[in-house]
């Protein structure tokens, strides 16, 4: 392939964010350089998501768009969850792709592009079977300050609406050791913020006789010298337990946020979803986090629309939001999804229904969240900036707790602020993000 450029877009979760700055890494490891636009490369990359049909779609019509460069000399690959699940299927659907292939087989991108290099037009990735995760020394990272580090692949749940498990295999948990040194490196290189990744975090082992579960490890890495922040995502609230919260609270390292899915208020609808846990035990997991030391701010992902759910159940899933007062939350409507339980299931809610229970859960978050946002008018709070807003004249930063908090500063002219950690006095709240003034002592 001559003049060796690539351009790779990215769509989905953190996993596929930090997952891309692999490949990226091994690319140029491999003698190629990144390119701006699709026009430029020789080597064009999709890394995908198909957590819902609107992200599968994106691809496709990404590729559509490309069709006729087909045979000038562009090579295509799709990478990530949609490669996976559709495998050669898309070598149909769009023939002037040469590569698919799915996270659990990166470990092999080095040989897949030696096979690309060498004309093969049909290089594929698609095997499930291992227990190898994706280390490699060869990461390009984005920010140079937060760093995500991946500490479980794949997922061993079976939420019957989820693809994730056919897309990303069997869990495998790095060993803490090697967590620990990738800590240790990226703190002398100067992060001070890292986030622990996986689909379920939780769940994590160290398959090395240490054997630390999550909580060990989380206090662990939050106890490396040079980092002030470590984050985590996603948990599952089966695999939840009271030590995480212990960990939390024996180290301010560990942010004032708790990301904790529970998808619906129904108990009825969870064990339909076979989410392992009913609304009461859910609201334990609560309860530890409210009764913690310190407070942690609380953020979900809902899904309306599920099969099945009634308009009672969708009032246990207002009525839990009211109860636990969450200072964020990602909503759905319910997308079937190929391969999952879900697909058979019958009393499918009507588009418009699902589009109704999906504003009605929006406006009530946000009328909370303006209220809990409003809590924080006159308290100082640390920010690492993250950015500026030249047109507004802000700094952009960030919470321990997660909330974006965009604030003016003295010295706006001057040299750049980000990466930084400043105290900041709120003095603004809206629904999802909160303004304020630098100060000079906490
Ligand atoms: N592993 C994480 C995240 C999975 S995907 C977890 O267990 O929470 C992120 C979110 O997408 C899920 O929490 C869920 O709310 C949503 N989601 C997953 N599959 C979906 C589907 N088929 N339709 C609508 N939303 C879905
Ligand atoms: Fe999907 Fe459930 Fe696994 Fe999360 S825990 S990735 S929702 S199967
Ligand atoms: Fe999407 Fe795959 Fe992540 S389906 S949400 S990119 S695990």
């Amino acid at each position: 392939m001559p003049g060796k450029t690539f351009y790779l877009e990215t769509f989905g979760c953190q996993m596929n964010a930090h997952d891309s700055e692999k490949v990226v890494g091994t690319l140029m490891a491999q003698g190629y350089s990144q390119v701006e636009t699709p026009a430029e490369a020789h080597l064009v990359l999709y890394n995908t998501c198909s957590i819902r049909d609107k992200a599968e779609q994106k691809v496709f019509n990404r590729l559509q768009n490309f069709k006729r460069e087909a045979g000038k000399g562009k090579v295509f690959g799709v990478l990530g969850c949609v490669a996976q699940q559709e495998g050669e299927k898309i070598f149909e659907r769009a023939p002037h792709v040469s590569l698919v292939a799915g996270s659990a087989s990166y470990t092999r991108l080095g040989e897949m592009l030696v096979q690309l290099e060498a004309g093969n037009r049909h290089v594929t990735g698609l095997s499930l079977d291992t227990d190898e995760t994706f280390d490699t020394p060869f990461t390009r990272r984005d920010n140079p300050h937060r760093a995500y580090i991946t500490i479980i692949e794949g997922c061993d749940k079976s939420c019957a609406y989820c693809v994730v498990p056919f897309t990303r295999g069997p869990e495998r948990s790095r060993t803490a050791e090697s967590v620990m040194t990738e800590a240790r490196r990226l703190a002398e290189q100067g992060y001070t913020e890292i986030q622990l990744l996986g689909q379920n975090v939780n769940s994590y082992r160290d398959p090395s006789p240490a054997g630390w579960d999550f909580a060990a490890l989380l206090a662990r890495v939050a106890e490396v010298s040079g980092i002030r922040r470590v984050r985590y995502t996603t948990s599952h609230p089966r695999d939840f337990v009271r030590s995480i919260v212990d960990a939390m609270d024996s180290n301010p390292v560990i942010c004032d946020h708790v990301h904790l899915p529970v998808q619906s208020g129904s108990s009825k609808v969870l064990a339909a979803m076979d989410r392992l846990y009913t609304r009461d035990d859910y609201m334990r997991r609560i309860e530890w986090i409210r009764n913690a030391k310190r407070p942690y701010s609380l953020t979900t992902d809902i899904i309306v629309g599920f099969p099945g759910e009634t308009e009672e159940d969708f009032g246990q899933t207002l009525r839990l939001l009211d109860e636990v007062q969450y200072d964020s939350l990602f909503s759905f409507k319910y997308s079937p999804r190929p391969n999952t339980a879900a697909l058979e299931m019958g009393d499918k809610i009507p588009e418009e229904e699902k589009q109704r229970r999906l504003v009605i859960v929006q406006e009530k978050q946000r009328a909370i969240q303006i209220r809990r946002n409003a809590e924080s008018i006159g308290v100082v709070r640390e920010v690492l900036v993250e950015g500026r807003h030249q047109a507004l004249g802000q700094w952009i930063g960030r919470t321990s707790d997660n909330r974006t908090l965009n604030f003016t500063h003295p010295d706006s002219g001057g040299g750049s602020l980000v990466g930084t950690y400043l105290p900041v006095r709120v003095t603004r709240a809206g629904p999802n993000s909160l303004v304020g003034e630098s100060v000079t002592v906490v």
